[in-house]
């Protein structure tokens, strides 16, 4: 393989297919065109060897040279204006095949003619020859024809013209095909350097861009041009690109924020400790307080870390997360018996409105007891005392519905877009509101109740008003 770029073999590739293409058509064209011009000049020739033959006869007929000839001329005169008139020469041989009489002067009288047209002309046919000639130092085609009457050959005459002028005329021929095929080669380079351009730029722009990325450089994009082809390759790169940068800033985040929830726990658990060594060794009540920080502390961390590690299974082994088919029903009256205690502990009323039978639907179990529990938890953190908690069930010919109804404090419009993102927690969580049982959220479990409804392929959503209370519908698809 050969390290040439991608535009220069294009170029390449191209320019030698016009370059043999061309060459060869203008080759054989220009080939033929000179033939035909060449044996066009050779019939002209022979044709007015035949005419000026005619024309002589009957002066020749009549009588010698110098005497007055047809039309009251002489045969000098008429051969001289012949041989003009054809733009060569014409000469008239005896039948002996001694030149008489000649248009040119630099021709010598009284000598014998052997060359192969006057011989040929004897013999009765005509045929041209091209030669040097030595009299006017010249290369010329000649050719020979009789002059006969009845059988009787009165003479002959050699007409001939300089091959220079049909030179000349074959080389134009060549010149105009030349420069023809000069400009056809300049527009293929051009048209070719443009089409390799097209091809070649976008192609190395993306390569440029790819490089830059993986040089951590996120935010780098290509813009889209060349053939529709690579227009789209180069969309699909930046939706690609786009998409990884989305993700990047989504683990930062997580990331960070699983950092910073896991310090602050982790301070107070460290700060207690020091204070007992120091302080509590003879006080039990004071042992006794921060020893019951550190197990919330620590139990928040428990969850905290639940919680992380449900996330990531979920969303990692989304695809093998295995599935049976399952009664749902049966496990949403589980989950409402299990938390039907801790309702009641926090003065709420649980109501189920749900179905004794529901479609059979390819889910995991567990992860559907998560969903449910997480809503019910929330409904009960912050739905104050007196409200009530409804659990409602529906399905339809594809889909199950499940929707978790509260009358508590509600969630500000402002709010709505962010509660399904991880570690966000609503003002009522971060304040701690003693009247609710809000303390110690992280904000993660409706981004796990979203997560787990996406891996089944259903959807959640909420909605809410404040100080009317909540309600979140998840949507089960019955067939993927
Ligand atoms: N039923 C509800 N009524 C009012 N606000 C709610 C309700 N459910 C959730 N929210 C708001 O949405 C935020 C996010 O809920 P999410 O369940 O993700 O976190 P959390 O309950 O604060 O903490 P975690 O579930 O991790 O213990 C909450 O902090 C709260 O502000
Ligand atoms: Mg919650």
């Amino acid at each position: 393989m050969s390290p040439r770029s991608l535009q220069t073999r294009l170029l390449l590739t191209f320019v030698s297919l016009a370059v043999i293409g061309l060459g060869s058509v203008s080759a054989l064209s220009g080939w033929r065109l000179t033939a035909e011009d060449f044996a066009h000049n050779e019939r002209d020739l022979e044709l007015h060897a035949r005419l000026i033959a005619d024309a002589l006869r009957e002066p020749l007929r009549q009588g010698d040279r110098g005497n007055v000839a047809s039309g009251g001329r002489t045969l000098d005169a008429l051969v001289t204006s012949y041989a003009q008139g054809i733009g060569g020469r014409v000469t008239l041989l005896d039948p002996q095949l001694n030149v008489t009489l000649s248009s040119d002067s630099t021709v010598p009288v009284q000598v014998q003619e052997t060359h192969s047209e006057v011989t040929a002309a004897r013999d009765g046919t005509l045929q041209s020859a091209i030669r040097w000639d030595e009299w006017s130092k010249q290369e010329r085609m000649f050719i020979a024809a009789p002059v006969a009457e009845r059988g009787q050959t009165l003479g002959f005459i050699q007409v001939s013209v300089p091959t220079a002028p049909i030179y000349a005329e074959m080389q134009q021929t060549w010149l105009t095909f030349l420069a023809i095929g000069s400009i056809v080669l300049l527009v293929t380079v051009a048209a070719s350097t443009w089409v390799a351009r097209q091809i070649a730029v976008p192609v190395q722009k993306l390569t440029t861009t790819s490089e830059q990325i993986a040089a951590g450089h996120l935010e780098k994009r290509v813009v889209p041009s060349g053939p529709n082809e690579i227009r789209r390759l180069g969309s699909a790169f930046n939706q690609m690109a786009e998409r990884v940068q989305e993700m990047v800033a989504q683990q930062r985040v997580f990331v960070d924020n699983a950092a910073h929830e896991l310090r602050s726990p982790l301070t107070g658990i460290r700060l207690r400790i020091e204070m007992l060594q120091t302080r509590g060794k003879n006080d039990a009540e004071l042992t006794q307080h921060y020893l019951g920080q550190m197990e919330r502390e620590v139990s928040y961390l428990q969850r905290l870390v639940d919680y992380l590690l449900a996330l990531a299974s979920v969303e990692n082994r989304e695809r093998v997360m295995p599935k049976t088919s399952l009664d749902l029903a049966r496990i949403l009256f589980e989950a409402s018996d299990e938390m039907g205690a801790v309702v009641h502990q926090a003065g709420l009323t649980l109501e189920t409105d749900m179905a004794e039978q529901l479609p059979s639907i390819e889910a995991n179990a567990d992860q559907m007891t998560i969903l449910i529990r997480n809503l019910i938890d929330n409904a009960i953190k912050y739905t104050p005392r007196g409200g009530t908690i409804t659990l409602t069930t529906s399905a339809s010919s594809d889909e199950i519905e499940i929707r978790v109804t509260d009358t508590g404090i509600g969630i500000p419009p402002e709010q709505l877009p962010h509660i399904f993102d991880r570690f966000y927690r609503g003002d009522a969580a971060r304040s701690r509101d003693p009247s609710l049982r809000s303390g110690g959220g992280a904000g993660l479990g409706l981004a796990l109740v979203r997560a787990i409804a996406e891996a089944h392929g259903g959807r959640v959503q909420a909605e809410s008003r404040v100080n009317a209370g909540s309600t979140f519908i998840v949507h089960l698809p019955l067939h993927k």
